[in-house]
């Protein structure tokens, strides 16, 4: 069910809360990169520079920071507990997307060229290792980081987030038919680890600087990458159907790039004329043109890849909700967590 006007207001006012507190400290971490380095983080985390510091200009949607807030909370501690853990997933976040415009030759990001396009393919790798480098220092650096519980379950994300990002990559060379093609089930692994990865840091974390029991931190993670798959199902339909007045984003570029997205997974499993028509274009070995790529999307929405792609979506949601259900969580946290969910998976951008 597509979430309520006054549903996406409170949703809004979730994220709004949780950005100005976690925003100061963000800023600050940034200000303690090499100057250079530092221009290239603001502007990938849409900001641009003043005389009194940064503002913000084309930002992300905030929503690993407000998770690991939220997940504090939700644990019975007070957000303040989070505001570190939230800086770093931000910073994560923010590294990984530098990074993987380069990888997917995207050349927007939050309505502006994307880093690599600005600044060049060097610099903006190094601002990402920068980046992520800040991001593990300013845990470390912080006193509610309940020893190296933190920053443990930092470097599994990370490691795990390059596992994910490996196998997207290595699923561009696979077939789009026949035994080696890429199987839905292996798109949701890769989801689960390039993106569920860090959204189960964002809410584990919160719980880990909270000083709650090690079940909870389970059941928190494990929520955080059930949302991680959704959220990737619909990120790549944006990719497809999204405006990118919207998303800030290229759209079509997956499509282009062959990406075995799970839209088309999902239309390529249609026993469907469809779907015949599509692996005709998919696998003609030719770069997709504009008409080309139009094509291939109206295709696949025929096929049922758009609506299945929802569907899939909205099921680990509810195993996110199921997690929820299963932990001891303060109410009113726990409440606004299961606000913020649907709008995961209803966006725009
Ligand atoms: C985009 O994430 C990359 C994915 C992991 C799908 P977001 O959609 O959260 O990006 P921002 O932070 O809002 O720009
Ligand atoms: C992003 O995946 C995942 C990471 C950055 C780790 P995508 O390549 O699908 O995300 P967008 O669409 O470029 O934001
Ligand atoms: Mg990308
Ligand atoms: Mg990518």
């Amino acid at each position: 069910m597509t979430p309520s006007a006054a549903a996406q207001a409170d949703t809004s006012q979730t994220l709004t809360r949780c950005r100005e507190l976690v925003q100061p400290a963000l800023v600050e971490a940034v200000e303690r990169l090499h100057p250079w380095l530092a221009e290239m983080a603001a502007h990938s985390l849409g900001w641009t520079r003043t005389q009194d510091g940064f503002a913000p200009g084309s930002q992300g949607k905030g929503v690993r920071q407000a998770l690991t807030v939220l997940c504090a909370e939700a644990a019975g501690a007070p957000a303040e507990c989070a505001v570190a853990g939230a800086v770093t997933v931000e910073l994560v976040h923010t590294f990984s997307l530098v990074h993987d415009d380069i990888m997917d030759g995207d050349e927007t990001r939050r309505q502006r060229a994307s880093t690599w396009n600005a600044y060049g393919v060097g610099p903006a790798i190094l601002a990402g290792d920068a980046m992520c480098a800040l991001a593990a220092q300013n845990l470390c650096d912080s006193p509610a980081a309940q020893g190296g519980a933190a920053v443990q379950h930092l470097t599994h994300a990370l490691n795990d987030m390059a596992r994910g990002q490996a196998d997207d990559l290595l699923h561009e060379f696979r077939s789009w038919m026949g035994p080696d093609a890429v199987r839905v089930q292996e798109y949701r692994l890769m989801a689960e680890r390039k993106t569920g990865a860090l959204l189960g840091c964002a809410t584990g974390l919160g719980a880990v600087l909270a000083g709650a029991p090690a079940a909870t931190v389970a059941g928190l993670t494990r929520a955080g990458r059930h949302l991680g798959v959704a959220f990737q199902a619909v990120d790549d339909l944006l990719g497809i159907w999204g405006d990118p007045l919207d998303t800030g984003k290229p759209v079509h570029n997956d499509l282009r790039r062959l990406k075995k997205t799970y839209p088309v997974l999902a239309a390529l499993a249609s026993d469907t004329l469809a779907a015949r028509q599509l692996v005709g274009i998919l696998a003609s070995g030719k770069t997709l043109d504009d008409a080309g790529a139009r094509q291939a999307a109206d295709l696949i929405e025929e096929a049922g890849g758009r609506s299945a792609t929802q569907s899939e979506a909205q099921q680990h949601l509810d195993r996110a909700h199921d997690c929820l259900t299963a932990l001891d969580l303060e109410p009113t946290a726990c409440d606004e967590i299961r606000a913020l969910l649907p709008f995961l998976i209803h966006r725009r951008a």
